[in-house]
C-alpha cells in the first residue's frame, strides 16, 4: 500500500460537482494526497473559493455544465492542456428530484431534466475522460457517484432512483469495455449525507439533518462527506488496482 500522503502523487483528477458537498470534500482529500485537481461545476463562486482554499498552484476551476457535451469535451481538453494528462475522473455532479415523483403522477418533463444531469451528463463525462485516457495510454480510474437507491426501489423520488440505477448500469458496462485499456470504472453509493442537496430538500441545517438521521444508521453517528471521500480515494488510487465494475456502498448500515 502507498504511504498515506502519496496515494495520488503526480496524478491529475477532475471532480464534477466539485464545488459543494461530496465533490468538494473529495477534491480537498485528493489534493491532500498530492493530486492536481480540476473542479468542474456550475457554481462558479463556490468553485473559485475552493480553489483559493486548496491552492491555485495545484487546483483550477472550470465552469462546466455536464448537460452540455461541448462543455464536457472542452473541460477534458483544457485539463490535458494545463496538466498534460488525466488519471482520475470523478463523475459526481447530480441533482435530486424536484418533486416527490410518484408513479401515478409521474412528471415526464422533470424526469427528462433530471436524467440530462444524472445520466446523460455522467455518460458524457465518462466518454470524454475515457477517450483522453485511451489516447494518453496510461490507464486511469473513473469513479461515478451512484447512491444506495441504485439497487433498491423507493416510495418517492422515482426518477432519481431510476437515474441512479442507470449510473450503475453505465459503470458495469463501461468497466467491461475499458478494462483492456487499463481503465478501471467503479462507483460509490452513499447513504444520506447532510450536503446542501439533502439539507435544501429537507429545509433543515446540517446539524439537524444529521441528528434526525442518526437513529437509522447501524453505526453510531451520521454519514459525513469525509466517509464518502475516503471511499472515492480508495477507488481512485492503487490500493484498488484490481477493482473494476464495483459498487462500493458507504452507508453505515442505514436502514
Ligand atoms: N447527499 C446525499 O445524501 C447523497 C446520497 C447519495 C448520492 N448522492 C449523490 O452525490 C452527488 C453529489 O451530491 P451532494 O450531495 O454532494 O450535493 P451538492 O448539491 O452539495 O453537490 C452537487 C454539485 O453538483 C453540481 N451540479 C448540479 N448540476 C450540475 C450540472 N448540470 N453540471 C455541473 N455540476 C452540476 C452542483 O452545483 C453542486 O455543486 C450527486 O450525484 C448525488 O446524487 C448524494
Amino acid at each position: 500500500m502507498a504511504d498515506t500522503k502519496e496515494k495520488l502523487q503526480d496524478k491529475v483528477a477532475i471532480v464534477t460537482g466539485g464545488a459543494s458537498g461530496i465533490g468538494e470534500a473529495t477534491a480537498s482529500l485528493f489534493a491532500d494526497h498530492g493530486a492536481r485537481i480540476v473542479i468542474a461545476d456550475i457554481q462558479d463562486e463556490k468553485g473559485r473559493n475552493l480553489v483559493k482554499s486548496i491552492g491555485p498552484h495545484r487546483c483550477a476551476f472550470i465552469h462546466c455544465d455536464v448537460t452540455d457535451e461541448q462543455q464536457v469535451k472542452s473541460l477534458i481538453e483544457t485539463t490535458i492542456q494545463t496538466y498534460g494528462r488525466l488519471d482520475i475522473m470523478f463523475c459526481n455532479a447530480g441533482v435530486l428530484s424536484q418533486f416527490n415523483q410518484g408513479v401515478l403522477d409521474f412528471d415526464v418533463a422533470a424526469c427528462t431534466k433530471l436524467f440530462a444531469i444524472n445520466v446523460q451528463g455522467t455518460a458524457a463525462c465518462m466518454k470524454h475522460a475515457a477517450r483522453a485516457m485511451v489516447d494518453g495510454n496510461i490507464g486511469g480510474s473513473i469513479i461515478c457517484t451512484a447512491s444506495i437507491v441504485a439497487t433498491i426501489g423507493t416510495d418517492k423520488s422515482t426518477d432519481y432512483t431510476m437515474s441512479k440505477h442507470a449510473v450503475l448500469g453505465l459503470v458495469r458496462s463501461a468497466s467491461m469495455q475499458l478494462g483492456e485499456y487499463g481503465i478501471r470504472v467503479n462507483c460509490v453509493s452513499p447513504g444520506p449525507v447532510a450536503t446542501p442537496m439533502l439539507c435544501n430538500l429537507l429545509g433543515k441545517g446540517i446539524e439537524e439533518t444529521e441528528k434526525n438521521m442518526e437513529p437509522r444508521f447501524c453505526l453510531r453517528g451520521s454519514l459525513k462527506v469525509k466517509h464518502v471521500a475516503d471511499a472515492v480515494l480508495f477507488l481512485a488510487c492503487e490500493d484498488s488496482e484490481f477493482f473494476t465494475g464495483q459498487n462500493l456502498v458507504v452507508d453505515g448500515g442505514f436502514n
